[in-house]
């Protein structure tokens, strides 16, 4: 039963489409298919694996709690499907390096990576002065580790002449810049750049991306945030149809239809959009300014 409260599932609707994919479409489109989802042990990920293992996929399950990643896969094998696990800790080069070389001998190779592992931070700056390694942490999981998988990936997809990327990005790199997000819409902003460059030397060689601009989406992740967890968001379940959507139909980007209009008005009316946040930052600070 849907425990949300009355009015959000339609205001969910409305703000992030509800345009997601069919089993009939999903199964056609990955039966058979080898499909590395990272960030499988929990939210958004999980979710993806056990609809991607229904429609018939070989799932490949890879982040960093083994005991975790076992426990969905048995939940998959429980109903039928196929998963295997892989853990790596995708914030570790080398860890990659020899979750592709074990991949690729396992499996020969991947069809379908859905790059999901993701970690986020919402801190001032003020409170930051001696973290910068919240910076490094976020650049190396939603930036160079999912950069270094791709790195590594692709030379057996461009000489198969196929493959396709997902990257479950977030709505927060498209609309206007946000006070207390800054290491983690930076490192996502990051990724998103440099996979649609990347993308342009790609499909010539049969080789696709898409990327899921996604809305709010209620994991653990958002949990630690209390007006997150105020707002109406999707499920799980929800976010998973959309990522599965890109793996079936491979569209360049979804993009949920709040998105738009509100990069336009960052863009048109910088200035001002930037000002109205700022003073949202000040009525909602707690720090008292320096004497
Ligand atoms: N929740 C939202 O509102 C929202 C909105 C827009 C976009 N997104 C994006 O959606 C993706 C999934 O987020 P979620 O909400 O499902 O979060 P989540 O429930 O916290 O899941 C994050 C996943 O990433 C894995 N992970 C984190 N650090 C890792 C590392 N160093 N190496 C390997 N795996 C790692 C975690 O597994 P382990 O801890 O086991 O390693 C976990 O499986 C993220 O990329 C996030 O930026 C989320």
């Amino acid at each position: 039963m849907d425990k949300r409260p009355p009015g959000w599932p339609l205001l969910v609707a409305l703000v992030n489409g509800c345009g997601g994919v069919t089993d009939d479409r999903l199964t056609t489109a990955v039966r058979d298919k080898v499909v590395l989802v990272t960030g499988a042990s929990y939210g958004i990920g999980e979710a993806t694996a056990k609809r991607l293992a229904a429609a018939g996929a070989t799932v490949l399950l890879v982040a960093r709690t083994a005991a975790q990643l076992q426990a969905v896969a048995t939940e998959i094998r429980t109903a039928g499907g196929r998963a295997r696990v892989h853990p790596a800790n995708l914030a570790d080069p080398a860890a990659i390096e020899r979750l592709v070389t074990e991949v690729l001998r396992d499996h020969g190779g991947v069809d379908v990576l859905v790059s999901n592992a993701g970690k986020s931070i919402r801190r001032s700056v003020a409170d930051s002065y001696q973290r910068f390694h919240d910076i490094e942490r976020t650049n190396s999981v939603n930036y160079l580790g999912p950069a270094k998988l791709v790195l590594e990936l692709l030379p057996s997809m461009r000489e198969r002449r196929t493959g396709h990327i997902v990257n479950v990005s977030t709505a927060g790199v498209r609309t206007p810049p946000l006070a207390r997000w800054s290491a983690y819409l930076a490192s996502k902003s990051a990724f998103d750049v440099w996979l649609r460059c990347i993308s342009q030397e790609l499909r010539h060689d049969g080789v696709t991306t898409s990327t899921v601009y996604m809305g709010l989406v209620h994991t653990r992740m958002s949990e630690p945030t209390p007006l997150l967890n105020r707002m109406p968001g999707l499920t799980p379940e929800q976010a998973a149809d959309q990522v599965c959507r890109a793996v079936a139909d491979r569209p360049n980007n979804i993009t949920p239809p709040f998105v738009r209009p509100a990069e336009a008005l960052g863009n048109l009316l910088r200035v001002p959009t930037d000002r109205l946040f700022e003073a949202y930052f000040r009525r909602t600070s707690t720090r008292k300014p320096p004497s």
